[in-house]
């Protein structure tokens, strides 16, 4: 697969490292609002440093993979579709539920392969919760429950515009929580408050929230966030069902417990998403590339996209009406 990278930032450098390390995937150029930033990424690998006009317009370029500002995303999934590239989007599409949908709709129309980079569906921890849930090792899950928090908030340039912390960070929680449910969500109760930093408040948003979703059979999922956690990246899972229960549990770089006569100690978790989450990166790539070679679905899509953000918009609602909010109302 001959690919192109749209972004070179945060996330466009990480996944800048998967393509390097996966031996079907090339990275043959770069393009970013920044030049010197896509220079910086595509020189040492033997890259080019193109426009995202000169990227939809090489015919020999495969795929593309947007990693840009989430302002960018809409309007390049829909010129790389019309372009015949296979795509490979960052969450979120949009901010804005109704023009993810529409966008959503022109790209599945246009035919071509779109995956939508919900990088904890491909967790290693993550994934076997899931296989142990279809397997029915835990027999009828009844309670799902999601710790998420972040070690630091952003920088607040970031926080004004990111959407707020439903529709920019529980919007993972809200996709894996889709995907390990495996039935209709029905209802939405968002609760949030600021308690780490005043000037999330001032900035409308809050820094520190708990919604719980209910399922059509009246399973129970609960999410608690929080931006900071001033351990590292605290990120857990734990389905409880008729027969037991699954936990997934926070990484730590060599897991060694020491034991003495005060007592134990662990290593605290990884400190951010980028460590946490490094496998995950990978194999996401490789399932994108996977679906592209065997013409399958992936195993997050644009429709996922849509529904994660219909989630993260009926929280906004349920906290600003202060009531639960019914997804049928949205
Ligand atoms: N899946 C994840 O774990 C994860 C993690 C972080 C970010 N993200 C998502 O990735 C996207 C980028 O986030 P980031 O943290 O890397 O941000 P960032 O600000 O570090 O990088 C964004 C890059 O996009 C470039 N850019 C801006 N406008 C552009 C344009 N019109 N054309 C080309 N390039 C343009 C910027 O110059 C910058 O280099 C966001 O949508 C974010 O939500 C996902």
């Amino acid at each position: 697969m001959r690919l192109a990278l749209i972004g070179a930032g945060r996330i466009g450098k990480v996944h800048a490292a998967s393509i390097d390390a996966h031996p079907d995937v090339t990275l043959v150029a770069v393009a970013d609002a920044i030049s010197e930033a896509a220079e910086a990424l595509a020189a040492p690998r033997g890259a080019q440093a193109l426009s995202v006009d000169e990227i939809f317009d090489d015919a020999s370029i495969d795929a593309v993979l947007i990693a840009s500002s989430t302002s960018t995303h809409i309007d390049y999934l829909q010129r790389a579709a019309a372009a015949g590239k296979a795509i490979l989007c960052e969450k979120p599409i949009a901010l804005d539920l109704e023009a993810s949908k529409a966008a959503a709709e022109a790209v599945t129309h246009a035919g071509g392969l779109c995956a939508l980079a919900f990088n904890r569906r491909h967790d290693p921890q993550c994934a076997a919760l899931k296989a142990a849930l279809v397997d029915g090792r835990i027999g009828k899950l009844e309670t799902l429950t999601f710790t998420s928090r972040d070690p630091a908030p952003p920088p607040m340039d970031y926080l004004k515009g990111s959407g707020g912390i439903f529709r920019d960070m529980m919007i993972h929680d809200f996709d894996m929580a889709r995907w390990l449910l495996d039935e209709p969500i029905v209802s939405v109760h968002a609760s949030g408050s600021c308690l780490v930093d005043p000037a999330i408040a001032e900035a409308g948003d809050v820094d520190t929230a708990v919604v719980v979703l209910t399922t059509t059979s009246g399973c129970l999922c609960s999410i608690s966030v929080s931006r900071r956690a001033v351990f590292g990246h605290d990120q857990r899972i734990e389905a409880f069902g008729s027969l037991g229960m699954l936990q997934t549990q926070n990484e730590t770089d060599t897991r060694l417990k020491v034991v003495g006569e005060q007592g134990q100690v662990e290593e605290a978790p990884q400190w951010f998403f980028l460590e946490r989450y490094a496998k995950a990166y990978r194999q996401e790539l490789d399932d994108f590339y996977q679906s592209w070679r065997e013409g399958r679905a992936p195993r997050a899509g644009l429709n996922d996209g849509v529904e994660a953000l219909r989630l993260a918009e009926a929280a906004s609602r349920s906290l600003e009406l202060g009531r639960v909010v019914y997804l049928e109302e949205l």
